[in-house]
């Protein structure tokens, strides 16, 4: 059974595919697409060693010749040096803008890939096959691409749609839980910002899903996906609705950022605690009740989540450091602090002009947390 979300977009619309085996059923989900028979793939080493194999061999079933290139693993590789790297590879390789490029793997080759796919000949198709839950439940869908600058993540980038989205459920069982995890503070996310329903569902069967359940990892995929196909069909550009979708994310580049983009905190992790730290802020706001941080907390935890800045193994600067490192954020307009902060659980909105002080304070406390532990 394969389930289909339609992003709307008028002419750059296009539909996201969720189910098992669509990997290897590729070369028949893409000959549509497709100009002539023959695509080049974009993947991460550690992806193509599981996963090209039933992708090539999905495409020569349908007669589509593939070349690839794999990347480097990991955030580092959401760089100006990979990106110069992948656009000459495409290049060399003849891709012409009648072309289609295909992605495989997490957020950072779709990131980068769908970048790289946005400068090319200045603009050519792409279709994201995600491989991450991370990847399947937000970074996929959207067109958000880019690569990260030394000035801080996500930086350098365009707004450049896929033209198909393959969300292969079966992908999730070689991935290690970790990543898994991380994946699943975005599906939370989706809950904390607009469906208290949806956090409740996660309350009862989160553990099942994390388990392998794979009827519950289809639901929590279609459901994160609807959730962004329709903002992001109202708000393609981010001029206002679509900035819910960055629930935590100010406090997570921050701390991304803090700890060198290294392993040491993955994107979903810092994103789980970013909503965490969100959550601290509006209760002390007065904007939600104080029971709401204390049930997301609850909530990670079962998950076997971090949740808390002490969770993550650094040394962090002090709060004033954070505080400089959320000021490269795009959500900052000017000098004033625009934050996603939320009235209870499935309520978030975004709030302007927050009280530097206030989020400071916040931030102190979480590291007094840090050095109570450490
Ligand atoms: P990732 O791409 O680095 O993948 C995580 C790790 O899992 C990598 O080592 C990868 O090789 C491995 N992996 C991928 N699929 C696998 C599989 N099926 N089995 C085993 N291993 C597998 O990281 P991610 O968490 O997928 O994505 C994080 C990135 O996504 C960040 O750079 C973040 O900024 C970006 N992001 C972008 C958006 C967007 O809208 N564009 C949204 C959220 C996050
Ligand atoms: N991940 C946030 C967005 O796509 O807008």
């Amino acid at each position: 059974m394969i389930d289909t979300v339609r992003v709307e977009l008028g002419s750059r619309a296009y539909d996201v595919r969720i189910g098992k085996d669509l990997i290897r059923h590729a070369g028949r989900e893409l000959a549509p697409l497709l100009r002539r028979p023959r695509v080049t793939v974009l993947t991460d080493e550690t992806v193509a060693a599981l996963h090209f194999g039933a992708l090539k061999d999905g495409l020569a079933a349908e007669g589509i010749s593939v070349s690839h290139l794999a990347l480097p693993a990991g955030e580092a590789t959401k760089s100006w040096r990979w990106l110069a790297h992948a656009v000459d590879w495409l290049l060399e390789h003849r891709v012409e803008r009648g072309d289609a490029v295909i992605v495989l793997g997490g957020g950072v080759v779709g990131d980068l890939g769908g970048f790289a796919t946005a400068i090319l000949r200045r603009g050519v198709r792409y279709v994201q096959i995600p491989t991450t839950l991370l990847a399947q439940v937000d970074s996929s869908v959207g067109g958000k691409t880019g690569i990260n600058s030394s000035h801080g993540k996500n930086l350098v980038g365009a707004f450049h749609q896929p033209s198909l989205v393959l969300a292969d459920i079966g992908a999730l069982d070689t991935l290690p839980e970790r990543e898994f995890l991380s994946g699943y503070g975005e599906v939370v996310k989706y809950g904390l910002l607009g469906d208290s329903g949806f956090f409740s569902w996660l309350e009862a069967n989160g553990r099942a899903l994390i388990d392998g359940d794979v009827g519950l990892r289809v639901q929590a995929v279609l459901r994160s996906i609807c959730m962004k196909a329709e903002i992001v069909g109202r708000d393609e550009t981010e001029r206002g609705e679509r900035a819910l979708l960055n629930l935590g994310h100010t406090f997570c580049h921050a701390l991304e950022a803090a700890v060198g983009y290294s392993d040491r905190l993955r994107h979903g992790e810092g994103v789980a605690i970013g909503c965490m730290l969100a959550f601290e802020t509006s209760a002390r706001m007065g904007l939600c009740a104080p029971e709401d941080p204390v049930r997301l907390r609850r909530h990670l935890r079962a998950a076997g989540m971090k949740a808390d800045i002490m969770d993550i193994p650094c040394q962090f600067p002090d709060a004033d450091a954070l505080m400089a490192l959320m000021a490269q954020d795009k959500k900052v307009v000017g000098d004033r602090l625009r934050f996603i902060l939320a009235r209870g659980i499935g309520k978030a909105f975004i709030a302007e002009n927050v009280d530097a002080a206030l989020v400071r304070s916040v931030l102190a406390d979480a590291l007094q947390g840090e050095r109570r532990e450490s």
